[in-house]
């Protein structure tokens, strides 16, 4: 465009990896195990539309601007529903966000300065590694095994870190991770809030996937930052009905102290001034109800009905081919293989193959060759999860260089 220059962070722009594939999704035909979307058949359009019905009957407080900081109905319903969860805050500690996803970013243009050091997971989600990278921050990938981050690597880099690159905070998805799917310990939890308190950094937990447990509630990392004696909590906590209402409402939120939320708030004046005052009237109203609770419980048996559809294909079809960690909650299957192949060819194959996932090296800021994948299976019916990982194992039959005599995938 003519000749002037675009800001260096969008000189030569890298869209989310994970948004690149959407040409892919609605090829006839196709099974994606990409999208971390809920299921169509979990989206209460009609109670939304009730709870839509209700708001514009309040129509001047839907329809107008709202305040910045969310509706205070609003800001009272999430102090409310993350009380049930263990964070107990008020609805003046609550920031209503358009997304989690706004929330992240806007703690990114808060703290972060170009050449920040900033801890995430690896694999990580990729929508923050591209606010971090857009901000300029410099990266650190703290390795994540089958519990989630290892506390054990993290000490390690903190004991030997030199003061400019001790990070500003840590990102992590400690419940059901997108993409590995683990569980942080509760041990692991309370090891990383005393490494917070005893390094001076803070923790950004962010918790979409927490009420999709599959068995008992799981304690927040937040909670375990607010039992440090004498200490303020290093927690901040993100969270958002994308996962357990609807994407479509963009509702997300933060809690964090005042000081911190206030400057989001005028980070986020100049983004969209407010989150849409009539989606949030909306949720208010749906959160008012029993269908919050109601649904809830649905997607619970239900996503934990299509994990074990999904496992148990997986381990059929594929046998030692491919090792995941089974979840607990949530919407993802990390699943790695154990073959030798090419990770584009496998892609390839899949595509060709109608069946879609991401591919591991989208998880990471410097991506690795990676013959991991992540599997969703909250969108697919079980029967198209039974198809899909049919397909997948064709696929990745097609791209394993094959050995004189022929085996099939469950000997390896
Ligand atoms: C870990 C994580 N954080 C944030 C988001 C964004 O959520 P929202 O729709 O609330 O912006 C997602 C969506 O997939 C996610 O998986």
């Amino acid at each position: 465009m003519n000749n002037i220059e675009f800001a260096q962070r969008f000189a030569s722009p890298l869209g989310s990896p994970i948004r690149e594939l959407f040409k892919y999704v609605n090829l006839p035909g196709m099974i994606s195990f990409a999208g971390g979307y809920p299921s169509p058949s979990l989206l209460d359009s009609t109670g939304l539309m009730e709870a839509g019905l209700r708001a514009l009957s309040d129509g001047s407080n839907a329809l107008q601007y709202g305040a910045t900081e969310g509706s205070a109905a609003l800001r009272e319903s999430l102090a409310a529903l993350c009380s049930t969860r263990g964070v107990h805050c008020s609805a003046d500690d609550i920031l209503v966000t358009t997304g989690s996803q706004q929330a992240f970013d806007l703690l990114v243009r808060v703290f972060v300065e170009p050449g920040d050091m900033v801890y995430v997971e690896a694999p990580a989600y990729p929508a923050t590694l591209q606010a971090l990278k857009q901000a300029g921050a410099r990266i650190k990938e703290c390795p994540v095994d089958q519990d989630g981050l290892d506390i054990d690597q993290l000490t390690s880099f903190l004991e030997h870190v030199e003061a400019a690159d001790r990070p500003k905070f840590l990102y992590t998805v400690p419940t059901f991770s997108n993409p590995s799917g683990t569980l942080l310990p509760q041990a692991r939890r309370a090891a990383l809030v005393g490494l917070a308190q005893q390094h001076g950094f803070l923790v950004v937990e962010d918790d979409p996937y927490g009420e999709l447990s599959f068995d008992a509630p799981i304690a927040t990392l937040f909670e375990r930052g607010k039992l440090l004696a004498h200490q303020a909590n290093p927690v901040i906590y993100l969270s958002s009905l994308s996962k357990t209402v609807a994407p479509g409402l963009r509702i997300g939120w933060m809690v964090a102290p005042k000081d911190v939320s206030r400057r989001c708030a005028v980070a986020k004046q100049t983004m969209d001034l407010c989150t849409s005052p009539l989606n949030q009237l909306i949720a208010v109203e749906y959160l008012k109800g029993d269908r919050y609770q109601a649904t809830l419980t649905t997607s619970r048996a239900e996503y934990a009905r299509r994990m074990r559809a999904m496992v148990d294909s997986l381990t059929s079809r594929l046998g030692n081919a491919l090792s995941f960690v089974e979840p607990r909650g949530g919407m993802f299957i990390w699943a790695v293989s154990a073959l030798a192949l090419d990770p584009q060819k496998l892609f390839h194959a899949a595509v060709a193959n109608n069946v879609l996932y991401v591919p591991g090296a989208a998880f990471y800021a410097i991506p690795p060759s990676s013959t991991a994948m992540r599997l969703s299976y909250a969108a697919p019916t079980v029967g198209e999860i039974e198809d899909g990982v049919e397909r997948l194992a064709s696929a990745l039959l097609f791209a394993t260089p094959q050995p004189s005599t022929c085996r099939s995938l469950t000997d390896v």
